[in-house]
């Protein structure tokens, strides 16, 4: 098959659409193609996951606007299918790859689904089809893994046996359709013939720009964007910190720092969670050429590791005002996903924080609306709690009742790792108030 072969059957969608990884990414991009009309086959290891989505349920909880809707109606439809054998992917015109990317202990990225996926996917994969990659790879990674994985695997070389891009997405939980449909995306083919055809694909279903590029620029471009904001946010947790030093406020601080042309300081806060912000940086700099030793990007890393850490010391900190240690004492971490109203709870914060205060010998508790281990009732879990510490913004927790709490809780103190609450109010309700970048 030639390339304008593909591009002639996604103009017409007849092109046989398949996704690979039905997580957070792959999931709503499947439904997204279905729901342009293309026919789309979903293949994941979970089969549990397949089955639901095959019953045209969502596998996932957290508000996300549309998607339940859209999934039952493209499985409905016969537009979605899902699968866990790799062989019906033997009629596909496009595959599109979306299986996790995490980093090691020791912040080196981790390949194990990726590779399988490409393992499984060669022997079976049609000669000429397009194989795009959305998953987030640190740069090189399509030179120095997936191409010759996939060159192995098919046992044909790139751009006549398949192929091949690296499209990657820039979707957030929580507004995941509304991301895919108008966000700008890079679009890197290893050919520019190749970046062309992927435009195409990606217009039936984006409405922003799409940039075609080089797949070594699409892989610097999203490792780099998701550094930015690791690096922007360490800055505002590192002015936060200061404040707290010096008896200054940072949310003053931020809204008139940000009254100064040109700056836009990100929001400080109790820790950086989930599956991209806290390992891209990693990514980006995982193949640095010889010579060259990057410092900001690990430095922010670092900053921004230590403020679950630094939480655990204002709960240290409160404590001591009322007279009473760590040790023994019963804290309720409210918040275990690392995003607001998500049920994601990928390098959430809130566990460092709690093997922290549990490593200082307190006894810890944990409520989360969305996390279903931890979804018993707020109150009765707060009963004889000597610290509440609040770790996620969801909208449950905007209304606490304060008064009705302080008659449950052993010591009225609250920790606010989000800024959540206002600390006058906190305060005026009798409890002891320690907050994120809020000095005495
Ligand atoms: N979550 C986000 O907000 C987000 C945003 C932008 C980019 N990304 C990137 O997208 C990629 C996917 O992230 P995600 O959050 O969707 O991950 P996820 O863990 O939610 O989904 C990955 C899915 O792939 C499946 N899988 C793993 N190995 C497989 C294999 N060999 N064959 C078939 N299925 C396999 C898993 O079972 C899982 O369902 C990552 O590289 C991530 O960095 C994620």
């Amino acid at each position: 098959m030639e390339l304008e072969d593909i591009g002639r059957r996604i103009d017409q969608k007849t092109a046989q659409l398949a996704v690979i990884g039905l997580g957070y990414v792959g999931l709503p991009v499947a439904c997204e193609f279905a729901r342009a009309g293309f026919t789309v086959l979903g293949v994941d290891v979970r089969a549990d996951r397949v089955a639901q989505i095959n019953a045209g349920r969502l596998p996932m909880e957290g508000k996300e606007p549309g998607l339940a809707e859209l999934l039952a109606q493209v499985v409905e439809s016969g537009r979605l299918r899902a699968a866990v054998e790799y062989g019906e992917l033997a009629d596909c015109d496009v595959v599109l790859i979306a299986v996790e990317t995490p980093v090691d202990e020791n912040h080196r990225p981790q390949y194990a689904a990726l590779r399988t996926a490409l393992a499984n996917l060669g022997p079976v994969l049609r000669p000429g089809a397009l194989v795009v990659i959305e998953s987030t790879i640190a740069p090189g990674t399509m030179q120095g893994l997936v191409r010759p994985a996939l060159e192995a695997a098919t046992g044909r070389p790139v751009n006549q046996g398949f192929f091949l891009g690296n499209c990657p997405e820039r979707v957030m939980p929580g507004r995941l359709l509304a991301n895919i449909r108008q966000m700008n995306r890079v679009v890197g083919g290893w050919t520019p013939a190749t970046a062309q055809i992927m435009v195409r694909l990606y217009r039936q279903v984006v409405s922003g720009d799409l940039d075609p590029t080089d797949c070594l620029t699409a892989e610097l471009v999203k490792t780099a964007e998701n550094a930015y904001r690791d690096v922007q946010i360490a800055f505002a947790n590192e002015v936060a910190l200061l404040c707290e030093s010096m008896g200054g406020d940072v949310w003053q601080v931020r809204d008139l720092v940000n009254k100064s042309p040109g700056r836009q300081m990100h929001l400080p806060g109790a820790g950086v969670g989930g599956h991209c912000i806290p390992k891209d940086p990693w990514l980006l700099i995982a193949n640095a050429g010889e010579g060259f030793a990057p410092r900001l990007i690990p430095a922010a890393r670092a900053v921004n590791d230590g403020m679950p850490l630094h939480v655990a010391d204002l709960v240290v900190d409160a404590l001591r005002e009322r007279g009473k240690g760590i040790a023994g004492a019963r804290a309720l971490v409210l918040g275990y996903t690392y995003l607001e109203n998500s049920d994601d709870t990928r390098n959430s914060p809130s566990a460092d924080l709690v093997q922290r205060l549990a490593q200082l010998g307190a006894d810890v508790r944990v409520h989360d609306p969305y996390v279903e281990e931890y979804q018993r009732d707020l109150y009765a879990r707060a009963a004889g709690c000597d610290a509440l510490v609040l770790m996620v913004r969801h909208g449950e927790y905007q209304g606490l009742d304060l008064a009705r709490l302080q008659g449950l809780v052993a010591t009225p103190i609250l920790v606010d790792g989000r800024n959540a609450l206002d600390p006058e109010q906190v305060r005026a309700a009798g409890w002891v108030y320690r907050g994120v970048g809020r000095g005495a």
